[in-house]
């Protein structure tokens, strides 16, 4: 897929004032400074299109852009985050649950989990719970220009030892990479694909 047009609509923290449901729409969410922010400006090719930071917690409301006027990309808060007070914690946690659960539109979640990390206990719980609420979800390891090559395979292939350990069959994945532009091709014909069976609801 090429990108001609992206640009962002608004920031969000309540389910009702996100734009209408009239196109497909694909979020990205994952554990504060996994690279989610990051990961959109490198699909798009706009470098500051969402909001990116060394300080995890930066992005802290649910964020629409529009692609090619056809398609909505989410940037959703991090998770897991320690430093955030437990009261807004609660109320991040509470927004998402809804988003995920309401929002007819949504095709396909792209939970980041970093490469370099053994599965990390909040991101398999997340990733549980997408399965519960029958939640269509691929994974995108993020920061694999951070690893040597004949590394990220290993670090692959440990992470689905893990899934197996819940899951019967492993989920859609991609490795990606912010700074060099991996794993951007096959993403974007991944949601042209889901894309195509979109219907309104
Ligand atoms: P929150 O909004 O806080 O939840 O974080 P986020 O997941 O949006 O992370 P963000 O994109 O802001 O990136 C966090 C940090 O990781 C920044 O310093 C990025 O430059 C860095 N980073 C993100 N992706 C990559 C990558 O693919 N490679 C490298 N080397 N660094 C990356
Ligand atoms: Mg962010």
């Amino acid at each position: 897929m090429n990108i001609s047009t992206a640009e962002f609509i608004c920031s969000n923290t309540k389910m009702e004032k996100l734009p209408e449901v009239r196109l497909p729409e694909f979020a990205f969410i994952g554990r504060s400074n996994v690279g989610k922010s990051s990961l959109i400006n490198m699909l798009t090719k706009r470098k500051g299109l969402a909001k990116t930071s060394n300080t995890p917690g930066k992005t802290q409301t649910i964020n629409h852009f529009i692609i090619n006027n056809n398609w909505y990309l989410v940037d959703l808060p991090g998770y897991g985050f320690a430093k955030v007070a437990q009261t807004t914690r609660g109320t991040w946690e509470k927004m998402i649950s809804q988003y995920l659960q309401q929002r007819l539109n949504l095709m396909n979640v792209f939970v980041l989990v970093d490469i370099r990390l053994t599965p990390q206990k909040n991101d398999l719980n997340f990733i549980n719970r997408l399965g519960e609420l029958a939640i269509p979800f691929a994974i995108v390891f993020t920061k694999a220009d951070k690893l040597p090559k004949t590394k990220i395979q290993l670090q692959v292939d440990a992470y689905n030892k893990t899934l197996l350990e819940y899951w019967e069959e492993l989920p859609k994945q991609f490795v990606t990479s912010a700074e060099n532009a991996l794993g951007r091709e096959e993403l974007l014909d991944y949601i042209e694909t889901i894309s195509k069976q979109y219907k309104k609801p």
